[in-house]
């Protein structure tokens, strides 16, 4: 008989809107239980009107994210004997977002930012030229491959005190994508993509405290990509192209 048998984990989990509470749920823990697994069982066995988002549940999509015990986290792939200290689990929206109800947040402001700071290649060839291919092992490929696995969960944005003391702030996410295109050989947007993130809610109101790199789920560096923004922008500056 396993330890975990026969055992409850105490779970709080945020209802309602802005104004909501924590509601105490009782969940029988398993064996290689997730936090999601929790929140699907919540939902499936005790609650049926709990609200909550997640599509994959292999760590591709982004859309299971929510504060564990405090810290943002992807909860497909975050194990309960991980973050479950004292058999108890405290479950709300990611913060910095507006919450929709329960576990779910409105995702327009994160997704719009992405927009603000040029997320979206630009390509120069049309569809009749031929593909343009980078080559796998090309400096220029390496240096796109760096940040290029972003989910879109927006943990990082959820742990930015920046993000947290300026709205307006586009946030280590918007940011990491827009390096990533920066770095894209095939894409023809740089110097306005530049513009975009030089200006006063881009790169350089990031404090590099690191809180993003710290939480990234995909081991990505949204501090370094900004701060190589910060380089980039400069330059262009001094060579009069911004
Ligand atoms: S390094 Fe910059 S983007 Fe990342 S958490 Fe800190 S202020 Fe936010
Ligand atoms: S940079 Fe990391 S934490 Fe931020 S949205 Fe992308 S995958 Fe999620
Ligand atoms: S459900 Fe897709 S990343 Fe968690």
């Amino acid at each position: 008989m396993s330890d975990r048998e026969g055992a409850t984990l105490a779970v709080a989990i945020w209802r309602g809107g802005a104004q909501g509470g924590l509601q105490r749920y009782d969940v029988p823990r398993s064996a290689s239980q997730t936090v999601l697994d929790v929140v699907t069982y919540v939902q499936r066995q005790l609650d049926p009107t709990l609200a909550y988002r997640y599509a994959c549940r292999v760590g591709m999509c982004g859309s299971c994210a929510m504060t564990v015990n405090g810290v943002a986290r992807w909860t497909c792939r975050t194990h309960v004997d991980k973050v479950a200290a004292g058999g108890r689990l405290e479950l709300r929206p990611l913060a910095n977002l507006p919450v929709i109800r329960d576990l779910v947040c409105d995702m327009r402001e994160f997704f719009d930012k992405w927009a603000s700071a040029r997320g979206r290649f630009e390509p120069q060839r049309t569809r009749r030229d031929p593909v343009e291919c980078v080559a796998p092992d090309s400096p220029a490929r390496r240096a796109v491959d760096a940040a290029i696995e972003c989910i879109g969960c927006a943990v990082c944005y959820a742990s930015c005190d920046i993000v947290a003391a300026r709205p307006d702030y586009f946030g280590p996410a918007a940011l990491n994508r827009a390096w990533t295109l920066v770095n894209d050989v095939r894409d023809g947007a740089r110097t306005p993509r530049l513009a975009a993130v030089a200006g006063d809610a881009g790169c350089h109101a990031c404090h590099t405290q690191a809180g993003c790199t710290e939480r990234c789920p995909k081991g990505l560096a949204p501090t370094a990509s900004i701060a190589g923004l910060k380089r980039a922008a400069a330059r262009a500056l001094l060579r009069g192209e911004l």
